[in-house]
């Protein structure tokens, strides 16, 4: 017991021990936008909370501009910046007047500039016989400055030994994954992990910062509550009545998605869905949790948003950007996402994400909706609210502005009793008139902050603690990147409904939710004004029917061809189903079917999954939970979303004896023999393929004998490309199948798509070529990018 009070004791020497010395923030970009309306008074506010415990500040605020322009806009920011309410005005004077002593303006431009300021400093700590403790660089700059600005620093400007360096960098961290990378790379070359602080101003919102430590604090009410059982859904919304004039020229380039979906709003997600660590302190847990969040988390497609662009917005672009009339911007200015996270605890509840500017009010805040599973016997004027489990019942961290003008917590009363820490947080006072939600402020639990704070100022002070669950990661940006890129992707040629802006939008911007797709409420009766819509969308064309090498061919855009390829798939079923009790359908892996997979999931009622046998048609020599293994595809996007006896699936036995396709373990005979058990005369009621641009299909490749013709059903064969041994059915028993699919999409497979459609009857150049069932019918799935280029 002695020996952990003096640990603690001694611990709580050192954390105060860390905190003496000096001090150096240097601002970047002091004479900018964001330094004048927040940091600034955020390095105020810091030095107000710590002024007197044992700390020594100076601030440099530094830029391009000249020593004279530069103080004279500093000095005018520095006479504007206020105090809390609840400080006398003499003792405000007096700090403000402490602060802008402390204060001074430099030009950095050159490296040498760099070495002066370290200079400098060093110089002012040996006058003043002060410790260094630590240098902050707020990095309030365009990316495209990074870089020099840091490899100045690294060189020239870094804290003597015993010191700390605190880099911090403001978004846009990168425009996509691999922009993303490489700007984690470059800096990466410069700065430690634990030296860098990625600012994403969202988590130093106090009801934002409130989500995991309310959920900590209430982690016993909560515990049973927070899951799907009991959430139908979340909504995570950003409301901005401002639009993007006067900043087109960023906003063209990133667009609502990049600017607040990407980072603010997918961070409040991931604080909603990860599983609470069990201590919320911990940065390095709070981090784990999150990425194992973000892995959960199903793969965006197109159809899982709706996109929007204000009325005024072309026009803006166009004048501040000298764009010519016939200019049309396909940029978002609004956008709903429907995310899904794919675990146990959230399977199948719907997160809204949403955000727009030029709305009819600016308010932000995450609500989670709890269904309601009672029938209340009593009259509805009868409902008590903290005792009718008929009244709506939610939990909302209000983040600010909106009716309420104010950061909250809302819990509803017939929820339970939140705990709240009583020093930060107090009961809202009554507000006669005020509905939130749908029901009367008084129908809730509602706590605000006692002192309200910038976020600004709550992540100055987390930089100054080294409280890094606060900031962004590499891993986590990273991570990030990866679940909004394919959607960025898909997204960059769609054209956004166009909105009025303010009320007048209406219901215009309503979206609803069927399976994993989102879509408007509304069809759009008219264009507002001759806008983007120009550009084809892909309901403008007709799905193609044609023929290829003689076979029917089914063309369409890549969203249609799945829908139409998972029609034709569940009617096959329900068909084989009806006539031989079960049927028998074996998939293919790689990338192309995932979304059929993800669509195929999401056919719950219809599809006859109690009757349907899975197999594979190729298995990549790897173990079945090895994220290339193609079962590990099918488990990830198909098998954990539908009920499938687990006798009905066949996963190719790749993994025998701790040893991976050997053939003295005849994985491939094994196979066989089970199909054969099973499959009536061996012959599949339905096999999906793809083709290569090789022209290989199934595990079959051009050049090796192996599986194009002879008697055995499966093969073992070596791929060109790692993992090089896999398992797959041979042509010989493909062809015997009912039906074949064969799904071929996107523009890599243009030439070889023009290729075979020349060739004859060729397996060994082309084993596609091959593919010809015997008596069942083969059909060519192409979008138009593989099939017209
Ligand atoms: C920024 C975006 O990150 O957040 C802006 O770049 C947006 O477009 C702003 O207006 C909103 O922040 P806040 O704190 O006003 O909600």
């Amino acid at each position: 017991m002695l020996t952990v009070a003096m640990c603690m004791a001694l611990v709580a020497c050192l954390q105060a021990q860390e905190l003496q010395g000096h001090v150096s923030v240097i601002l970047l970009g002091a004479t900018g936008d964001l330094a004048k309306k927040y940091l600034w008074q955020g390095l105020f506010q810091l030095y107000l909370d710590e002024v007197g415990k044992g700390c020594s500040f100076s601030f440099h605020g530094a830029a391009l501009t000249s020593t004279k322009q530069g103080q004279e806009f500093i000095t005018k920011v520095l006479e504007s910046l206020s105090c809390p309410e609840d400080m006398v005005p003499r003792r405000c004077a007096e700090l403000r007047g402490q602060f802008q002593q402390l204060s001074q303006y430099r030009r950095l431009r050159t490296n040498e500039d760099y070495m002066a300021l370290s200079k400098d400093i060093e110089a002012q700590l040996e006058h003043k016989g002060l410790r260094e403790a630590g240098r902050v660089f707020y990095f309030s700059v365009p990316p495209f400055a990074y870089a020099d600005i840091a490899r100045s620093i690294n060189s020239s400007c870094r804290p003597g030994p015993g010191a700390w360096l605190r880099v911090v960098l403001e978004k846009p961290f990168g425009h996509d994954h691999l922009s993303a990378q490489q700007l984690a790379t470059e800096l990466g070359s410069f700065f430690q992990e634990e030296e860098m602080y990625r600012v994403d101003h969202y988590l130093g919102k106090q009801a934002v910062a409130q989500i995991l430590p309310f959920r900590d604090q209430n982690r016993k009410a909560l515990d049973g509550l927070w899951n799907r059982h009991h959430v139908e859904r979340v909504e995570i919304i950003m409301k901005e009545t401002v639009d993007a004039g006067g900043r087109t020229s960023f906003y063209e380039e990133y667009g609502v998605i990049r600017d607040v979906l990407q980072n603010h709003l997918t961070e409040v997600l991931t604080l909603v869905a990860m599983e609470l660590p069990y201590n919320v302190s911990s940065s390095e847990a709070v981090l784990q949790h999150k990425l194992q969040a973000f892995r959960a988390l199903r793969g965006l497609q197109k159809g899982s948003a709706v996109l929007g662009q204000y009325q005024a917005y072309g026009e803006q672009v166009r004048r501040e950007q000298q764009k010519p009339d016939s200019f049309h911007s396909l940029t978002p200015t609004f956008a709903g996402i429907l995310v899904h996270v794919d675990n146990l605890r959230w399977e199948g509840v719907p997160f809204f994400l949403m955000s727009g500017k030029a709305m009819d009010e600016r308010v932000g805040y995450v609500r989670i909706l709890f269904r309601n599973q009672a029938y209340c016997a009593q009259n509805e004027k009868r409902w008590v609210a903290d005792q009718s489990q008929c009244l709506p019942r939610q939990i909302v961290f209000y983040i600010g502005h909106g009716e309420l003008g104010s950061p909250a917590v809302l819990v509803s009363r017939n929820l339970f009793r939140p705990s709240l820490p009583s020093e930060s947080w107090k009961e809202v006072e009554g507000r006669p008139g005020l509905h939130l939600f749908g029901r009367p402020l008084s129908d809730y639990y509602a706590y605000s902050p006692v002192r309200e704070q910038d976020a600004y100022s709550v992540l100055m002070s987390h930089i100054f603690h080294g409280r890094k669950d606060s900031f962004i990661t590499t891993e986590n940006l990273l991570a990030s990147w990866v679940f909004w890129t394919p959607l960025l992707d898909s997204l960059a040629h769609e054209v956004p409904r166009l909105y009025p802006g303010g009320a007048e939008s209406g219901h215009l911007l309503d979206f609803e939710f069927r399976g994993t797709q989102l879509r408007f409420s509304r069809q759009q009766l008219e264009q507002l004004v001759p806008g983007p819509g120009s550009a084809p969308k892909p309901s403008d064309f007709q799905v193609l029917r044609a023929k290829y090498r003689e076979s029917p061919l089914i063309s369409a855009w890549p969203e249609e061809l799945i829908a139409k390829l998972a029609d034709d798939i569940e009617a096959t079923a329900v068909r084989a189903v009806r006539r031989f009790g079960e049927f028998h359908l074996a998939l293919s892996g790689g990338s192309s079917p995932v979304p059929l997979l993800q669509q195929l999931a999401t056919r719950h009622y219809g599809f006859p999954w109690a009757h349907t046998h899975l197999w594979l048609v190729d298995e990549r020599c790897v173990p079945l939970r090895d994220p290339e293994s193609n079962f590990q595809g099918l488990q990830a996007h198909l098998l954990q979303h539908v009920r499938v006896p687990h006798y009905n699936v066949h996963p190719m036995p790749v993994h025998l004896h701790q040893r991976l396709c050997a053939e003295e373990d005849r994985g491939a005979q094994m196979y066989a023999s089970e199909i054969s058990a099973l499959v009536t005369n061996s012959s599949f009621d339905l096999v999906l393929l793809g083709m290569g641009t090789d022209g290989h299909t199934a595990s079959l490749f051009p050049q090796s004998p192996a599986g194009l013709e002879g008697t055995q059903p499966v093969v073992l064969t070596r791929s060109p490309s790692k993992p090089h041994q896999r398992m797959s059915l041979s042509l010989p028993l493909i062809n015997r199948a009912r039906k074949v699919a064969v799904l071929v999409m996107g523009r890599l497979k243009r030439e070889i798509t023009m290729l075979v459609s020349r060739v004859g009857h060729e397996p060994k150049k082309w084993p596609i070529s091959g593919v010809l069932p015997s008596s069942g019918q083969l059909v060519w799935y192409m979008d138009y990018e593989a099939f017209l280029g």
